[in-house]
């Protein structure tokens, strides 16, 4: 009972003792120093008079890790570099001799920059420790993992230029504040990952609100693998498609090779499928593209399928039966009836009438084939015909798709917009008096 405050008077002197010993210049080194800071537990923004606090930017490297065509989402990696003055962190020239000292960044308050338009963000600092200035400036850098959202207007896929904003902000509620002053420094790291490529980046600022500012990344697309996997296979399979018209329909062996063309088109259906988004307010040409071909490719393949049903036939009408080649009817039938007729005759009338009977049957038998030929002959004829004004006509097609989609490509039809992101609902104004007199 008599000793508890004894001893606790103890343990307060000898605790006053090594805060006077520190407080000595040149008996506390460095790390004494760091501890008297980080005693002060400082973790609290340093609010000035008027509750707004300045950090300084001072350069910013960036760096495109990779980007979701399907998904439309951007990854980067934002190195910041920043600068602000926590005054409390100071110390005067005659108290410690240091110019600088480490503290641990967990100890003392640091800012937290906002990505306003990111779905995700991982914050973490640079180094585990920063360096404090004996005016009370501190240096410090974070590292910031972010996946922002950004629409790319893909409708000149593989062709395309796009651009994607980064914002990189502090906060302001009402009267306080943390402001971000960023300087123009932004650096790029290697621009080329994979199929996308950064061109540039660049800070700019919102042109109505002076605090709201963001990186432009500037991407695009290398059109060469999409150029080989998606252009350029299905170009030539529409090629082969229109050289196909040289094989012969009769016998349908053009039919089973345009089935073939068709079947490995769509092949190249199920890739795009996977490396495209579907849908959204501005679909990829080459969506439109891929089902031109492909009913342009189906077309063909029906009229060559057409064609050869009229070259057997002489009819299109799906539901006729196919006709047994005539001449072979009268043909039997025929030379029964001359037997039995020249039989008959033979009994009546002797040689000379039969013989002629005979040979009379055997010219109307034969007038008969001539006929059956020139009528094969002229629906040969005939599907020849259209079947070259189908080539032509397919020729005509292709040539006018492609001047249209020359024009379509040179248009800017589709406008995107990523800059709707900012939240304005932070700056209603309500009934508090947020005014300040400092004495
Ligand atoms: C600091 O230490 C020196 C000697 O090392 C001593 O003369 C001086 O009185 C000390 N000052 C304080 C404030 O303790
Ligand atoms: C306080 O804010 C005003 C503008 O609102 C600015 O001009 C002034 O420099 C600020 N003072 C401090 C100490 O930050
Ligand atoms: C940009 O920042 C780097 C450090 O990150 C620095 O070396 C360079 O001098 C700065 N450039 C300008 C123009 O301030
Ligand atoms: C921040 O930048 C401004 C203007 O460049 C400068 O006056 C100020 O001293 C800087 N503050 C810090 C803490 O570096
Ligand atoms: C700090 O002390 C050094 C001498 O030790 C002197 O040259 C310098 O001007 C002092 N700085 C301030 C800000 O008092």
């Amino acid at each position: 009972m008599v000793l508890k405050p004894s001893i606790s008077t103890l343990i307060l002197i000898m605790l006053s003792l090594t805060v006077m010993t520190c407080g000595n210049s040149t008996d506390c080194d460095r790390r004494c120093l760091a501890n008297i800071l980080v005693k002060k537990e400082l973790l609290s923004a340093p609010q000035g008079d008027n509750c707004t606090i300045r950090v300084n930017i001072t350069s910013i490297q960036y760096e495109t890790l990779s980007f979701d065509t399907k998904e439309m989402q951007m990854n980067s990696r934002i190195k910041v570099n920043m600068q602000w003055k926590d005054s409390d962190l100071g110390w005067t020239n005659d108290t410690y001799r240091f110019p600088t000292v480490v503290l641990p960044v967990e100890k003392i308050w640091t800012p937290r920059i906002v990505l306003d338009n990111a779905v995700e963000t991982t914050t973490e600092p640079y180094t585990n420790d920063v360096q404090v200035r004996r005016d009370g400036v501190v240096e410090h850098s974070v590292i910031l993992f972010t996946t922002v959202s950004c629409e790319i207007n893909l409708f000149n896929y593989p062709y395309v230029f796009g651009e994607c904003p980064v914002a990189i902000n502090g906060w302001s509620q009402k009267s306080c504040s943390l402001t971000l002053s960023i300087a123009n420094n932004v650096t790029l790291i290697s621009g080329s990952r994979g199929e996308w490529q950064t061109l540039s980046v660049s800070k700019n600022e919102d042109k109505t609100q002076e605090d709201r500012n963001y990186l432009f990344v500037t991407l695009s697309i290398n059109p060469f693998g999409a150029f080989v996997t998606l252009i350029l296979p299905s170009a030539l399979i529409m090629f082969a498609d229109l050289v196909s018209f040289a094989l012969p329909f009769e016998g349908g062996e053009r039919n089973s090779f345009k089935v073939t063309l068709v079947l490995s088109f769509t092949m190249f259906l199920l890739i795009l499928n996977e490396h495209l988004p579907n849908g959204g307010n501005c679909s990829p040409l080459l969506h439109y593209h891929f089902s031109f071909c492909l009913v342009c490719l189906v077309l063909s393949m029906l009229i060559s399928i057409v064609l050869t049903r009229l070259s057997v036939d002489g009819s299109i009408l799906p539901c006729r039966r196919v006709k047994v080649h005539p001449t072979l009817d009268t043909q039997t039938h025929g030379s029964l009836d001359a037997e039995k007729d020249t039989g008959v005759i033979e009994k009546k009338c002797g040689g000379v009438t039969s013989e002629q009977a005979a040979l009379q049957k055997i010219v109307k038998f034969l007038e008969n084939m001539k006929k059956d030929d020139k009528q094969t002959e002229d629906t040969m004829a005939f599907s020849y015909r259209l079947d070259k004004m189908f080539f032509y006509f397919f020729v005509f097609i292709y040539i006018s798709y492609i001047i249209i989609l020359i024009c379509i490509t040179r248009t800017d039809i589709c406008k995107v917009n990523n800059l709707d992101f900012w939240d304005d609902s932070e700056r209603d104004d309500d009934n508090f008096d947020y005014s300040y007199n400092p004495d």
